[in-house]
């Protein structure tokens, strides 16, 4: 959301807060490219691995908002639609396949207005609430703590559970992390075995608040800085259970913010110190093709806005390296992680849905804006430890849209880039340097060169993956392998009729991976010819 309780910059962060003039050049503010006189190349150095790329980059975000929670994840135990528990099981399916690291719940803005008891006990004695932030609709509290930690259970995943500042306690706080944690016969383990659940479940990420610049609560960045430490500090470590305790951080630009919340932390010099008492700060930022009003139609868009759209998915990566920046210097050894907690395409409702619900459909451009991103993400995973696209079920840049009357299920654009991507999880960045024969376009004063790459290798194997930005022209290119024997490869490709191909239950694969044939041996490595508007794998095998 946009930010009406923006920080006044001082110092470090305003010196940030220039637009980045795009040198043209690899560095670390965004995508780039250098100039050649050859064909284009992509040149990775396969045998200097660098930061490992962590997992839980490609985390995942659920609210109570629209269709996300209920009809999307919950449809309860008397539904049609096949179920355990009351978990969709196409759902949890095509979650698993993408092997997702973790999901962050009940928000989002709702976080702040959401009170974890009247989600516990029978379902029909739980009391009944306002969801004022998202159509204004009547929640139920039917999905409570003991459903989503069976989702997650279902999942495979990992638990990231967002508290409430805005307008809970530092009390409520307390007991929810004991709640969910705690073994022994305290209150708040005691109530949980009352409600069914023996064990306690692992925790490993809980969130202090939500975007408390705005609808958490409309703090300026001391105040909330002042409160952080407080509710932080009662999230404690149970049973073995350690919490990494993510601080709601900045929206866009706003440097000032990541500094008072630095600042809060303090100076941290020796490498063995562990950051109290929060351990990590997070970051929101959205990409959209018009202003805040108006942001522009999912499926419906000119070949300047895909352009625009994909410079603003770009500067993503600047607004990290320029926050890490600001981190770094009170945080020189990186023990303070950056979390983009809530990323992705913010477009117009679909047409003749809930204003409140945030429905979205999802093209070949969402798909280049999350490969985008990984690309950035890549780049920084020294600093950034974990990302969240918003989010995962039928609100913004959905992996899966359910049909809300036959219930069908379709795969996004954007899962697809998720699933092809998998293989970067937890493996060790590589450089990727792109050399293109032209001038990257200029848009927004910076700069958006055609294609956009990043690697990572496992050791005995290597991902690289290409995205080819132009929305009309095909595109070859040399893929320089350099430092290791490449014995074997394979790739595959995404791509539609059209940039703004997208699924439908009519048509579910009309956006979905197929193999990439136009691969072909090369003196320097491969030669790769890309189709328009388009994002491609490719995998190699290492002697
Ligand atoms: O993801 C939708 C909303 O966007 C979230 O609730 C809020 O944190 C952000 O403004």
């Amino acid at each position: 959301m946009s930010n009406p309780a923006r920080t006044v910059t001082t110092g470090l962060a305003s010196a940030l807060s220039a637009p980045s003039p795009g040198t043209g050049t690899t560095g670390s503010t965004g995508p780039s490219s250098r100039r050649t006189d050859g064909p284009a190349r992509v040149v990775v150095d396969l045998d200097l691995p660098g930061a490992t790329i962590s997992r839980h980059l490609y985390g995942h975000f659920a609210e109570h908002l629209g269709r996300c929670i209920y009809g999307g994840f919950f449809v309860g135990e008397d539904s049609e639609i096949p179920n355990t528990r009351g978990i969709r099981h196409d759902v949890v399916d095509a979650l698993r396949a993408l092997r997702i690291p973790n999901l962050r719940w009940p928000g989002g803005c709702f976080a702040d207005e959401y009170h974890w008891k009247d989600g516990i006990g029978p379902r029909e004695q739980r009391p009944r609430m306002v969801n004022s932030h998202w159509g204004d609709v009547v929640e139920d509290n039917s999905f409570g703590t003991h459903e989503f930690m069976d989702l997650v259970e279902l999942l495979g995943t990992e638990a990231y559970v967002n508290g409430n500042v805005g307008s809970g306690t530092v009390a409520e706080m307390s007991e929810w992390i004991e709640y969910l944690t705690r073994a022994d016969d305290s209150p708040m383990a005691s109530l949980r075995r009352e409600n069914g659940r023996e064990g306690p479940w692992k925790v490993p990420y809980f969130g202090i608040g939500n975007e408390a610049w705005g609808c958490g609560g409309n703090m300026r960045a001391e105040d909330y800085a002042a409160l952080a430490r407080q509710y932080s500090t009662y999230v404690r470590d149970h049973a073995g259970n350690e919490v990494t305790r993510i601080a709601a951080g900045a929206s866009d630009d706003d440097y000032g913010w990541t500094e008072a919340l630095m600042k809060a932390i303090g100076t941290l010099k020796g490498r063995e110190t562990k950051p109290k008492p929060f351990q990590a700060i997070s970051l929101h930022h959205y990409t959209m093709s018009g202003p805040w009003q108006d942001k522009g139609s999912a499926t419906e868009f000119t070949e300047d806005e895909w352009y625009l759209t994909l410079a603003r998915a770009a500067r993503t990566e600047e607004l990290v390296a320029r926050h890490s920046t600001v981190m770094d210097h009170y945080d020189p050894h990186k023990q303070v992680g950056l979390v983009l907690d809530e990323w992705g395409t913010w477009w117009n409702v679909e047409p003749g849905t809930n204003p409140g619900f945030l429905y979205q459909q999802n093209t070949v451009r969402d798909a280049l804006v999350a490969s985008l991103h990984f690309d950035g993400f890549h780049r920084h995973a020294d600093r950034l430890v974990m990302a969240n696209i918003a989010q995962t079920v039928n609100v913004l840049q959905a992996m899966v849209l359910t049909d809300p009357d036959s219930g069908a299920l379709v795969l996004t654009p954007t899962y697809h880039v998720f699933e092809m991507n998998a293989g970067h999880q937890d493996a060790a960045a590589l450089d990727a340097h792109v050399l293109l024969p032209e001038e990257p376009r200029e848009i927004e004063g910076r700069t958006l060169p055609s294609i956009s790459a990043s690697a990572s290798t496992t050791g005995e194997t290597a991902l690289i993956s290409l995205s080819n930005l132009d929305a009309s022209e095909g595109r070859t290119l040399v893929l320089d392998l350099r430092g290791r024997e490449v014995t074997g490869h394979s790739a595959r490709v995404l791509t539609g009729a059209s940039s703004a191909a997208h699924n439908t239950p009519e048509q579910p694969d009309a956006v979905a991976p197929v193999e990439l044939t136009t691969v072909r041996e090369h003196e320097r490595g491969l030669e790769v010819e890309l189709p328009p508007h388009s994002f491609a794998t490719v995998q190699l095998q290492l002697g």
